[in-house]
């Protein structure tokens, strides 16, 4: 009996084995570097160089447009046609960074062009994978996915795909459920992106101006600092799509404003505040949703262990010298809002991103 039982074990630990070996194939590649698709090997020489050339292996102005022409490019897709996540708004880009939404995004594309020429990758495999390797550079952040295949985009996004800052909530949301039925949480978890972000063009008198403290750094500042009262503008007054700011050298979207106070996000927003898990968990689930608009997958390979794993962060969220639970505009009426430690000294102000 107990010799039966110890070769029954025996062969569950040998399936097991064997499952576990299908499940964790590796290819070691030329290049040294081991992946689980051979196809991925191609993709090693292009992130070095772009790590090295385009990104100084930093977190800053590149990386965030970098991210923000993943979202440009993918959300051009829903009821009134375009081809989603294509790499359409690199090949079309005298049309499609000229939409009023994208104008500064061919600052970007010219500079991602070059790569894209000088590597064999369709413009659409590019976009996606500098999304990723970019990111990997804010520390925090979530090992974000990589799929190629992608086809070359056959045809422009029309116009009025990608949501303004002076869009009402129901607009936006309407926008995103054409697109792809993003749910109401999938649009905050994506707005996690503009942690990392600044604004050249809202006001154009001070660009490079954050939408958080904490530019550099994948962490949710961004969701603590949307929800404090807004009492300045960081330059020459209200611009269209802008609101007060509650920092010196601080700008906040009216959009960003109104989702963290609208009673359909509110709750989801402060959700984020001081919760690492979750800014990296609901926003990997969001992109990765993302960046497969109007692919058909089963065409496409995954590649996200190529991706380096960012740096983690172990930090916790604060309210920013001087301010505290007092300048909190609670919009969530069933949750307070989280206790948090005030940064210590003077009130200070947030410096611009530096052109890249
Ligand atoms: C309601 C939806 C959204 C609106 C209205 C919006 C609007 C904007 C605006 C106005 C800017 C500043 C552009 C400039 O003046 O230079 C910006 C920057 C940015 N956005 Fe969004 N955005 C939205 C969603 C997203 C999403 C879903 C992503 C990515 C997943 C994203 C990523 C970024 C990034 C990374 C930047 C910073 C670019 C830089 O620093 O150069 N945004 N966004």
């Amino acid at each position: 009996m107990a010799f039966k039982t110890l070769s029954a074990l025996i062969s569950v630990v040998a399936a097991l084995q064997v499952a576990n070996a299908a499940i964790i194939k590796r290819v070691t590649c030329s290049t040294g570097q081991v992946t689980s698709n051979a196809a991925c090997c191609t993709l090693f020489p292009i992130i070095d160089d772009i790590q090295t050339n385009m990104f100084e292996n930093e977190c800053g102005e590149d990386v965030h447009e970098s991210l923000r022409l993943t979202f440009h490019d993918a959300i051009g897709i829903g009821s009134n046609g375009g081809g989603g996540a294509d790499g359409s708004i690199i090949v079309f880009e005298d049309i499609e960074t000229n939409f009023h939404a994208s104008l500064g995004l061919d600052e970007i594309v010219d500079t991602q062009k070059p790569f894209i020429a000088k590597h064999n990758i369709t413009p659409g495999d590019f976009l996606y994978l500098a999304g990723a390797i970019g990111v990997s550079n804010c520390q925090g952040a979530p090992q974000l996915p990589v799929f190629i295949g992608r086809p070359n985009a056959t045809a422009p996004a029309p116009d009025l795909t990608v949501p303004e800052p002076f869009d009402t909530v129901d607009s936006i949301l309407a926008r995103f459920d054409d697109a792809g039925k993003f749910t109401p949480a999938e649009v905050v978890a994506l707005l996690a992106s503009h942690t990392v972000a600044a604004a050249d063009r809202v006001d154009p008198t001070i660009p490079g101006t954050p939408f958080d403290s904490t530019p550099s750094v994948f962490d949710t500042q961004f969701f603590v600092e949307t929800q404090l009262r807004g009492t300045l503008f960081p330059g020459n007054g209200s611009n269209q799509g802008e609101v007060e700011s509650p920092l010196q050298g601080e700008i906040r979207l009216q959009s960003d404003s109104e989702l963290a106070r609208d009673s359909r996000t509110a709750c989801e927003w402060q959700s984020f505040v001081n919760n690492q898990d979750k800014i990296q968990t609901a926003f990997k689930a969001a992109y990765a949703k993302m960046i497969v608009l109007g692919q058909n997958t089963q065409n496409l390979i995954d590649c996200s262990d190529v991706v380096p794993v960012p740096k983690t962060l172990n930090k916790a969220a604060t309210f920013p010298a001087g301010l505290g639970i007092q300048d909190v505009e609670q919009a969530c009426s069933t949750t307070p809002f989280p206790t948090l430690a005030t940064d210590p000294g003077p009130v200070t102000s947030v410096a611009p991103v530096p052109p890249s």
